[in-house]
């Protein structure tokens, strides 16, 4: 095998690479030296914008399953036959914390899938969580501010946390979900994923359901107490990302077995609370798990920069048979991911590898911009329509129309018969073991009690007590208790 040449970025041979050039000897640098000034100055261009929420994350190639048929609720077409397969990327993350956060911490975890399938890349841009803790997307941006780091203190802010909790009611669901046992995964084999929006699937004869969707992973749920956590933490900051890279390394390949809940389109507007409401779950006593297929993780990575922080996922990357349902979060959703992606990787990122179609092409009159590599050949037209056979629309619609009525203005969600914002919190807390309970009502109070102001601390305390007068009892009395130390 020939010697492998060391060569500037466009190709020439470098003589040494380990003196710069001088004009004589002990003297200044020559500007004349391109393969110093090249090194220096495409090193302080490595980095890019980190995401502004789940920027920390582990990526992983694998591939989908379908082991039951689903033909009677959507027509699309990775999903139109037992056993067929299609490959995927997905991306685990944790939210708040910037790339230099740690792994395991109390924090939802993301779970967003990429299926490379023949009629474009579907994206499921999920959490571990079913439910989130706002369900309208003007909330998002004030939301994730009292999350993050502080802006005077440089640090993640009690005060700011459960400030932003005290005027969100409909948080109290995911805060139960979050200061229970789940709230920190043991690594990202050992949790299951949420689309946690309803979504919509459409049959080929036009029929509309509504769905949500659940992995359930096949590892079995593993999670770490708050005081495992700090220990793991300690040990190793990138605790989820060495487990998942070794287990695949080692042939071990995670599975997740895919369900859906199904609701047709027409049960929703009499349903008993507002099914696009993110913050509740459907109970699998109304709408039962039916089972959809299986996803296996086989592949790591080559180059984590190249593949995983340039991985771009957008809720509104759908295929003919899946779209968006009604919920407000997820109509906002389907504006934030690609301007993103625009923001921090450019206009062009859908022409990176990871992020291409990789079952089917993209063929469009979308031209030019930084970074191009998809150009037409010479006698492509760059409009539409043209007389040259270029690419035409299918007159096909993608999914069934959603129903609209009333007058545009800032409305709330429209009624149903039960709408507050704590009746599952509570039936989640009346689920919970005892012990699991005093873990809960620990956590919180952990939290809680640090929080400088006693009508966010009172305004807290009563959102707990509308969920169960038993739970908001015992998270007052811890606290009191904390705060009396
Ligand atoms: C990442 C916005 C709610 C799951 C992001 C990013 C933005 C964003 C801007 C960074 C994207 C990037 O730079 O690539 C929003 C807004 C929301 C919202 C505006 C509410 C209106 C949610 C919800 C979920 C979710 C409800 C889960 C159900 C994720 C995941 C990622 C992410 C998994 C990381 C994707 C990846 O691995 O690249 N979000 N988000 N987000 N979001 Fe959201």
């Amino acid at each position: 095998m020939s010697k492998r040449v060391l060569t500037t970025e466009s190709g020439a041979p470098v003589a040494d690479n380990q003196n710069s050039a001088t004009a004589g000897v002990g003297g200044p640098l020559l500007l004349q030296d391109q393969h110093l000034l090249e090194k220096l100055a495409r090193f302080n261009r490595e980095r890019i914008p980190e995401r502004v929420v789940h920027a920390r994350g582990s990526g992983a190639y694998g591939y989908f399953e379908v082991t039951d048929d689903v033909t009677a609720y959507t027509k699309a077409n990775f999903l139109n036959q037992v056993g067929k397969r299609t490959d995927l990327f997905i991306r685990f993350s944790t939210v708040a914390d910037s790339l230099g956060g740690a792994d395991a911490v109390r924090d939802p975890r993301g779970f967003a899938v990429k299926f490379y399938t023949e009629e474009g890349n579907y994206d499921l841009v999920g959490n571990n969580t079913p439910v989130f803790f706002i369900k309208d997307p003007i909330k998002f941006p004030d939301f994730i501010h009292s999350q993050k780091r502080d802006p005077f203190t440089g640090k993640q802010e009690p005060d700011n946390v459960w400030d932003f909790w005290a005027h969100s009611p409909e948080a109290t669901h995911q805060i139960t979900w979050l200061m229970g046992d789940r709230g920190i995964p043991a690594s990202y084999r050992h949790m299951n994923g949420y689309g946690s929006h309803t979504y919509q699937w459409t049959n080929a004869e036009g029929e509309a359901f509504f769905v949500k969707y659940h992995f359930k992973t096949n590892q079995g749920i593993r999670c770490l107490s708050s005081e495992q956590a700090a220990e793991v933490v300690g040990k190793d900051a990138n605790s989820h990302q060495t487990d998942l890279l070794q287990a695949i390394e080692r042939g071990v390949n995670p599975s997740w077995t895919l369900y859906v809940q199904i609701m047709p389109a027409a049960e929703a507007a009499s349903y008993r609370f507002n099914p696009f409401d993110l913050t509740k779950v459907w109970p699998h006593a109304d709408y039962p798990l039916q089972r959809v297929g299986r996803m296996v993780l086989d592949r790591n990575p080559d180059n984590v920069f190249a593949e995983v922080e340039q991985a771009a996922f957008s809720p509104n990357n759908f295929v003919p048979g899946i779209g968006p349902s009604p919920d407000k979060m997820l109509q906002g959703r389907l504006f934030a991911y690609a301007d993103a992606h625009r923001y921090r990787l450019g206009v062009n990122h859908t022409q990176l590898p990871v992020n291409a179609p990789k079952a089917t092409v993209a063929d469009n009159y979308g031209r030019d911009g930084f970074m191009a590599t998809r150009n037409g050949s010479r006698h492509d037209k760059n409009y539409e329509p043209n007389s040259y056979a270029g690419p035409a629309q299918t007159d096909q619609p993608l999914s069934a129309p959603l129903a609209v009525h009333g007058h545009t203005g800032t409305h709330a969600a429209p009624a149903h018969v039960k709408d507050d914002d704590f009746f599952q919190a509570g039936e989640l807390y009346r689920l919970m073991s005892e012990e699991e309970k005093s873990r809960l009502v620990a956590n919180i109070a952990g939290g809680l009690s640090q929080v400088s102001r006693e009508d966010v601390i009172e305004k807290n305390i009563a959102h707990f007590h509308a969920a169960d007068p038993d739970y908001g009892k015992r998270v007052e009395e811890a606290v009191r208790a904390l705060r009396e130390d």
